[in-house]
């Protein structure tokens, strides 16, 4: 080799380490996943944050504690990009706070009553976490523990893969769980969340994202301005402790009809039964997306950026819920101070207390079978 060819030689070689995690696309832009630590549990495990760049500028950060979703930065009508979901600066008020910023919900989200379920013929027993009823997984739920992770950059998105093992009887359910949630930040400018899993007992399970958005900036104040369209025909009402009560009503002729797109502060304030249980709205929407399908759930639009989010899914319900419990005593990023109604939910679902209900579709995962399921937040302005 010249002496030539070794420099041609070293240039490259530095190159290649210079952009490793780093693509060029056909647009120009570039996509990246990079990591580096965001702090130690209090038990001293490690926490690590990705940073998931799509080809338009759009980021994603994301913790393996809980597979939280600590920031998504998204562009409004102008390119101008805002942080769009609440969050915190450190690990540790992720540990001590209860709102599940961004975190993914399990083994089962949502309520189930008086955190008691029978399965094959055996009572099992849950933590009583929202007084009288179980919620979003117990105690210590997925949002509350260490996930492993996977950076993985195929030829056009980066994804980020995280795993999480929940032993046999972990929060009193059954069956050694072995779950998988992939979130990839794609160049249509869509957070795609794929989950999977599967049992060695049967077991019920429903995970969602509970991401708290707010569409023109997580530190912009109340949400009630934000028009939202529902994608349902039918809700699960519920009694005064959020747990339904087995039937399907009717939107219509309600405030809880978002058929077309509506204010959320339109109608929060009803004195409408079901709005005062929630304080709000805090509903499971019955979807009419049919067996399974990956159908459009609901829209968000937020007038003044222009801000446009769609909700995709395979799941057949979706809680939409309006940060009623928000009451200003949660300090978050750059010491934002989230109110009530600064944020909104979009958690897609099986219903509420389904191992209760065997009227409502199945949550029960059994051995041999893989549970999956499919959302996608696609972000766009208008
Ligand atoms: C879900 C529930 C709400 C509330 C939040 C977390 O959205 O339906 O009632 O518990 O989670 O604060």
């Amino acid at each position: 080799m010249t002496r030539t060819h070794t420099k041609i030689a070293i240039v490259l070689l530095i190159t290649l380490i210079l952009f490793q995690g780093c693509k060029t696309n056909s647009n120009g832009g570039e996509m990246s996943i990079t990591s580096k630590p965001f702090g130690q549990t209090a038990d001293g495990k490690q926490v690590d944050i990705f940073t998931l760049t799509n080809n338009n500028g759009l980021v994603a950060e994301i913790i393996n504690y809980g597979g939280i979703v600590t920031s998504l930065s998204v562009p409004d009508k102008n390119g101008n990009f805002a942080d769009i979901v609440l969050g915190f600066d450190n690990i540790k008020d992720y540990e001590n706070d209860p709102p599940y910023f961004g975190a993914i919900a399990g083994r089962y989200a949502n309520r189930i009553a008086k955190g008691k379920f029978t399965l094959a013929g055996k009572e099992y027993t849950l933590a009583i976490n929202n007084v009288p009823n179980h919620l979003h997984g117990g105690l210590k739920g997925f949002d509350k523990v260490v996930w492993t992770s996977q950076a993985i950059e195929t030829a056009e998105d980066p994804a980020l893969r995280l795993m999480y093992t929940s032993p046999d009887g972990e929060e009193g359910y059954p069956g050694t769980l072995t779950c998988g949630v992939t979130y990839t930040l794609t160049n249509d400018n869509t957070l795609k969340i794929e989950y999977d899993a599967v049992t060695d007992k049967a077991t019920p399970i429903n995970l969602t994202h509970h991401s708290y958005f707010n569409l023109a900036g997580h530190d912009a104040g109340d949400i009630l301005s934000h028009e939202v369209m529902i994608n349902a025909d039918n809700f699960t009402p519920t009694d005064k402790d959020l747990i339904p009560i087995g039937q399907i009503w009717a939107v219509e002729g309600t405030p809880m009809d978002f058929r077309t797109p509506t204010e959320i502060g339109a109608r929060i304030n009803s004195s409408y039964e079901q709005i005062k249980f929630g304080g709000g709205y805090d509903h499971n929407w019955v979807l009419n997306n049919k067996d399974g399908q990956f159908a459009l759930a609901a829209t968000f639009y937020e007038k003044t950026s222009g801000r446009f989010m769609e909700v995709l899914t395979t799941e057949p319900g979706m809680q939409f819920y309006t940060g009623n419990f928000l009451d200003g005593s949660n300090v978050g990023k750059g010491g934002a101070v989230y109110k009530h109604r600064n944020a909104f939910c979009a958690e897609t679902q099986h219903f509420p207390d389904s191992p209760n209900k065997p009227e409502f579709p199945s949550c029960i995962l059994r051995p041999g079978q893989t549970y999956k399921q499919v959302t996608a937040y696609r972000f766009s302005a208008k």
